[in-house]
């Protein structure tokens, strides 16, 4: 039983799948792409929207106040350690499927299959709560042209703005108000059909995104410095170190997308030599880009006046310039519809190379005979993140999505550690620097990050894995191909 459940794969044949005609993806994308797809998945909702909560804290929870500077520093930390794991793995295992295949490769089935599951969180969930953010900009560039939506089509139910006299007014089926998030639903079925033509249409796309977003949050940096005031930085720290280190765990969300890049493995020209590029490269990019954003963003404005969905704007509806509030709204849905299209380009991607071992049903892994792209994951995946952007709330789903992440970030990194330690010959064309230090530093300021999240994150987690595990158990295990391997 034991070695069954930690049987891992042998890498050839991993290697070998990918080159299965039937099952193959079209080699599309070069360095620049992967940089760009990686900027495409960093800055989003992060930055646009969870940054001002960060800051002024919400509900019982205190902010960081200025310190938020000092937690995205923190978060980076974090992020880098866990990128250079990342990029020795997709180097040795250039595959889609990110971390759950290099897992499969390296810890075994069962712990495989755990990341595989806990990537859904990362990128569907997140995907949720990218969605509703989109949807809050959007709904606030439309009002701008003078185009108000009836409040009970832009909303969720648990938004404290809702009173009972609303909720007497908006319509009722079967005695329940009826409460749905329309644009969030509509953006994800756009990206649905564009990922669903093919990769490298979605690439140009994407590309077009990503310059407007940071032309835009230069814009932010550039415009917003004249009207900095120091004194707003004074006290740097109101709440002390609790809050920096809680808002650190709410901003990591904002850096979750580099790894996304290793998903598109199997659609890169050269693999072994960009995939670790185009990791550290958008990392380092953003991680500037957010330590200046933050510093003038709570230079603009007091701190403690950032509780709200649209910060960013916020700090020029505060100067009273409505049309730099208006560029910013702009930016934020360029900078989220690229964030959409790059996970859920990713989630399909996860659910195929799952399908393809057995471990989901075999028409997971079917590729659309015209367009080569894994059409059927991509619907399922579109219509999973639709319906739950129609009800959720964005704080539940950025926080399910940042502890999912978190998790698949520590088993990556003891992975590195066991696959050197297994397998010390293996060709590594990035090697991690400083092993066993840098993976075991990923692996601990992953974990604090995590216990950082509040409890009802965790309790989700633990039920979302439990799901998991059965399904594991009543299907991957007995249907795996590798279980074929080793009783055939
Ligand atoms: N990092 C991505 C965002 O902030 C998920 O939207």
């Amino acid at each position: 039983m034991r070695s069954n459940l930690f049987r891992t794969k042998n890498l050839r044949a991993i290697l070998q799948t990918a080159e299965q005609a039937e099952t193959r993806l079209k080699r599309a994308l070069g360095p620049v792409d992967l940089t760009l797809l990686g900027i495409g998945a960093i800055i989003g909702a992060g930055i646009f929207a969870l940054v001002g909560t960060a800051a002024a804290g919400s509900g019982d929870r205190l902010g960081a106040g200025p310190a938020i500077m000092l937690a995205f520093a923190l978060t980076a930390v974090a992020c880098g350690l866990s990128a250079l794991c990342y990029a020795e793995f997709a180097s040795v295992v250039p595959i889609s499927g990110s971390a759950y295949t290099y897992s499969y490769f390296t810890l075994g089935e069962l712990i495989a299959w755990i990341i595989g599951w806990d990537l859904i969180l990362e990128y569907a969930v997140g995907n949720i709560a990218v969605a509703i953010s989109w949807s809050g900009y959007m709904n606030q560039l439309l009002k701008g042209f003078g185009i108000n939506l009836p409040w009970w089509l832009t909303s969720t139910y648990n938004n404290p703005m809702i009173t009972a006299d609303m909720l007497a007014s908006s319509p009722h089926v079967l005695g329940l108000p009826i409460i749905i998030n329309v644009p969030a639903v509509f953006i994800v079925f756009l990206i649905t059909a564009v990922l669903v033509i093919g990769i490298k249409e979605s690439s140009n796309f994407n590309t077009l995104m990503v310059v407007i977003k940071l032309i835009v949050l230069l814009f932010f940096i550039v415009v917003g410095a004249f009207y900095v005031k120091p004194s707003n930085w004074v006290p740097f720290a109101p709440n002390g170190l609790g809050p920096i280190m809680t808002s650190a765990a709410i901003i990591f969300f904002a850096y979750i997308g580099f790894d996304a890049i290793s998903t598109a493995a199997e659609e890169t020209r050269n693999p072994q030599r960009d995939l670790p590029i185009a990791m550290i490269t958008s990392l380092v990019v953003c991680t500037i880009l957010y330590i200046a954003v933050a510093a003038v963003l709570t230079g603009i404005i007091p701190w403690d006046q950032l509780n709200v969905s649209e910060p960013l704007a916020l700090a020029f509806s505060y100067l009273k310039m409505d049309w730099a509030a208006g560029i910013v709204a702009f930016g934020a849905v360029m900078a989220t519809t690229a964030v959409l299209l790059v996970f859920q380009m990713g989630q399909p991607r996860i659910f195929f190379s799952m399908s393809r071992d057995g471990l989901l049903p075999p028409f997971f892994a079917r590729v659309h005979p015209r367009f080569r792209t894994p059409h059927v994951t991509t619907i399922l995946s579109g219509a999973f993140v639709a319906f739950f952007a129609a009800f959720m709330d964005i704080g539940e789903a950025a926080n399910l999505s940042s502890i999912g992440t978190l998790f698949a970030f520590v088993l990556v990194s003891g992975g590195v550690i066991v696959m050197r330690y297994r397998d010390p010959e293996l060709k590594r064309p990035f090697r991690t620097p400083f092993v066993p230090v840098v993976p075991a530093l990923g692996m601990l300021t992953c974990a604090i990050l995590m216990i950082m999240l509040p409890w009802t994150t965790w309790v989700r987690f633990v039920v979302w894995l439990t799901i998991g595990l059965t399904i594991y158990f009543l299907y991957s295990r007995r249907h795996s191909k590798l279980k074929d391997e080793h009783e055939g």
